[in-house]
């Protein structure tokens, strides 16, 4: 497919995405972590890429390849590092999609040494991490976009339209964890669109047309 000069022509247009997971260090060799592929973000970038747009994408611990000539790929551990990287490209961006999955909190210390096994039981002190998203929605201009994420187990739309107001973002694509085949690790997911104003649902599909679908929603925006 060669989109260039058409219709959905992202030529001239710069996108931010964030992808994967965080590692959160504990000490020399363990962290803490989740089960994010960067499927679903490196999807999105891959189809911004083909028709024309770059991407500067922020890329958490990730076995997946990237090569697509426009997309500039920022390596990242943590969501400390993430947040840096994300918070001084958004400026030069037209749209920001949060496809990371962050951790929420990170070890309140990081041992320089091992930790050695002791006693029967220890406690690990967590503080919270940036919120990216939140961030970055607070100082969005009005020529920039920003695109959340939401995981939720339970008052899915009730929770993911709090987030959507909360974080400024225009579009939040809510991840459906009920459904087989949907989510973390797998290449196809149950998603919902939701706007200001408006709540598109779509079937099971591959995580390659979700981006497709994600971007052309985010053209029409
Ligand atoms: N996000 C982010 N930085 C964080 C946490 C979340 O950028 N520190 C982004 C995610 O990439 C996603 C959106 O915020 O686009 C919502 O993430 P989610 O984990 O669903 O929401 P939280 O606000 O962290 O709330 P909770 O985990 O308590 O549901
Ligand atoms: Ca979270």
């Amino acid at each position: 497919e060669d989109y260039f000069r058409t219709a959905n022509s992202l030529v001239g247009q710069r996108y931010l995405v964030t992808a994967g997971p965080t590692y959160e260090s504990l000490d020399p060799v363990r962290f803490i972590g989740n089960h994010s592929s960067g499927k679903m973000g490196i999807a999105i970038a891959n189809e911004v890429a083909k028709r024309g747009g770059k991407v500067e994408l922020v890329l958490g611990p990730s076995s997946i390849e990237v090569k697509h000539p426009n997309i500039t790929v920022h390596h990242v551990n943590s969501a400390v590092d993430m947040y840096e990287a994300a918070t001084s490209l958004y400026d030069d961006c037209q749209v920001g999609i949060m496809a990371a999955a962050v951790s929420d909190y990170r070890p309140k210390d990081v041992s320089d040494q091992k930790i050695k096994k002791a006693d029967d039981s220890i406690t690990l002190e967590l503080t919270k991490n940036p919120d990216i998203a939140e961030s970055l929605g607070a100082k969005k201009r009005s020529d920039q976009k920003l695109i959340g994420f939401a995981m939720e187990t339970e008052n899915l739309l009730k929770n993911a339209k709090k987030k959507l107001t909360k974080k400024n973002f225009d579009l939040i694509v809510l991840n459906s964890l009920k459904t087989e085949g949907a989510g973390f690790k797998h290449d196809t997911n149950v998603v919902t669109f939701i706007g200001q104003n408006k709540t598109r649902e779509f079937e099971l599909k591959q995580k390659t047309e979700i981006a497709k679908d994600l971007v052309d929603e985010i053209i029409s925006l």
